[in-house]
């Protein structure tokens, strides 16, 4: 099994990372191959609007951003995890989610996109931290990785959040989001069992 864990913190020992590292023990412990990508360590620009991927599945601008998706391409499973910032994702995730536009496809006579991934199997977990304790303050962090998330085809088993995690690491306080977190690692493992 492989799985790619993409993570749009900007902080490498934050709390993001801890989160994604909760999902990732069962696979981990069940021998699954993972990759894990900080996407600050990634050369990504902004979509520039220009359509180039119109039919092709292909971002025309050539930067770090391909590599990432054939690591995606060969993926059994994946993990999106992004901070919130300003009630959204960080501008590194959103800047890598805009460079995806070519991961759907409008075919002519059809009113809705298909997904480069539909029907393949591929699972996800979606999940978001945030400083404040009040959910309303993740703002669309974690609905907008989901939604991203099932465009493109991925089936999304289950999405993780952690509140009120501030300084890099307060994650490790909140034992009941760190259980949640591999509880949906072990249904994603389970998910992968059924397609694999
Ligand atoms: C620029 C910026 C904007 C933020 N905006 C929000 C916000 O809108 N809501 C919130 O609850 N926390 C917000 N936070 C707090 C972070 O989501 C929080 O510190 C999180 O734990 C960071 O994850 P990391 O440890 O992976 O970097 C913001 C932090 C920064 C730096």
């Amino acid at each position: 099994m492989n799985i790619i864990s993409i993570n749009g913190s900007r902080r490498k020992k934050g709390n993001t990372g801890l989160l994604i590292q909760s999902i990732l023990k069962p696979l981990e412990q069940s021998g699954a191959e993972v990759k894990s990508i900080f996407l600050g360590d990634y050369t990504i620009g902004a979509c520039t609007g220009c359509e180039g991927c119109k039919n092709s599945w292909e971002c025309v601008i050539k930067d770090d951003f391909q590599s990432l998706i054939e690591m995606m391409d060969e993926a059994d499973g994946v993990v999106l995890a992004s901070p919130t910032y300003w009630y959204t994702v960080t501008s590194d995730m959103k800047r890598f989610i805009d460079r995806c536009y070519g991961l759907i496809q409008f075919p002519k006579n059809r009113s809705a996109w298909i997904g480069k991934y539909d029907g393949m199997g591929k699972v996800c977990v979606t999940a978001a931290v945030c400083e404040q304790k009040d959910e309303a303050h993740m703002g669309n962090t974690l609905t907008l990785l989901t939604d991203f998330a099932k465009d493109i085809g991925l089936s999304v088993v289950d999405s993780v959040k952690a509140l009120n995690c501030f300084e890099a690491g307060s994650i490790e306080k909140e034992k009941a989001a760190l259980t949640d977190a591999e509880s949906a690692g072990q249904r994603f493992l389970q998910q992968l069992k059924y397609f694999v």
